[in-house]
């Protein structure tokens, strides 16, 4: 079979209409929903990124800044620009890019940002919040991964592997599918013959950066799979599914790139949309 594609452009270019119309209305009321992103260093991924963030966020109304740092920047150089958007009532949306150089102690960053305006959900407060249900802004990435996944049905009693246990996807992913009542694994580096064990799952969510680490044989005739690879190899952007084959297994798939990366972007808009309601409302 010839697997469904999960075209990440189309979904998201459909939810950020949905969310312009949004902006609209709060800027008829006077708000107008700000998204600044902090960035230290020069990494070409990590600004192409930021700024790919930026552009979004201004073409659906909002306004956007970029705060560019040195590489040397020093932590406290990072934590007096967050005292002062933590303070400005113009900016709704914070997020700091990481990594982040390795003088600056990222756990520091990541406590400093005031958990209103953390749109990322990488402060520890707003953790702590999702794992204990309150409302709070949840990790863009996994959050764009159910976006993803609401178009395949729902997800009740399926079988699902995550790979990667990372504080920014794999983990936070898991938590959110398990709300959906689906029974997950969650996979890493130390998991014996993964792989092997993979041809038993409904669902696979590969976010590992390791390209070509799973090809059709893994894969079960039908199943979803949602590649969160993003590893640049020469000019080319790869995931962690060999696709071309994996496509022709798969019952649902994601490109790379135009899989999970708008949609991604899309939850960041989301999450700053919110913060402008929430301190305001
Ligand atoms: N670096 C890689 N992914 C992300 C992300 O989702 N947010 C931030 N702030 N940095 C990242």
């Amino acid at each position: 079979m010839t697997a469904n594609l999960l075209n990440g452009r189309e979904i998201a270019k459909d939810y950020r209409a949905g969310l312009a119309e949004e902006v609209e209305k709060l800027k008829e009321n006077g708000i107008t929903p700000n998204l600044t992103v902090i960035i230290a260093g020069n990494d070409g991924a990590s600004l192409s990124y930021v700024r790919s963030k930026n552009r979004a966020a201004e073409k659906i109304g909002m306004t956007s800044d970029i705060v560019h740092l040195d590489e040397d920047a020093t932590e406290d150089e990072v934590l007096e620009e967050l005292d002062r958007l933590n303070n400005d009532d113009n900016v709704s949306g914070i997020l700091v890019q990481v990594p982040l150089p390795d003088q600056i102690s990222e756990e520091k960053v990541l406590e400093s940002i005031a958990p209103h305006k953390d749109v990322d959900g990488f402060s520890p407060v707003n953790i702590g919040r999702m794992y204990t249900g309150q409302r709070t802004f949840i990790p863009c990435t996994p959050l764009g991964i159910m976006e993803l996944l609401k178009h395949t049905g729902s997800l009740e009693g399926k079988d699902i592997a995550v790979i990667g246990r990372s504080h920014i996807v794999g983990q936070p992913v898991a938590k959110l599918l398990t709300d959906q009542n689906a029974t997950v694994t969650l996979m890493h580096s130390r998991t014996k013959n993964m792989t092997d064990k993979l041809s038993g799952f409904d669902v696979i969510v590969s976010a590992v950066g390791s390209p070509g680490l799973i090809k059709a044989e893994h894969i079960k005739d039908g199943a979803i799979v949602i590649d969160v690879g993003n590893t640049m190899v020469g000019d080319k952007l790869v995931g962690d599914v060999d696709f071309d084959a994996a496509k022709e297994k798969a019952g649902w798939i994601t490109p790379v790139p135009g899989g999970v990366g708008p949609l991604t972007i899309t939850m960041v808009l989301n999450n700053t949309l919110l913060a402008a309601k929430w301190h305001n409302g």
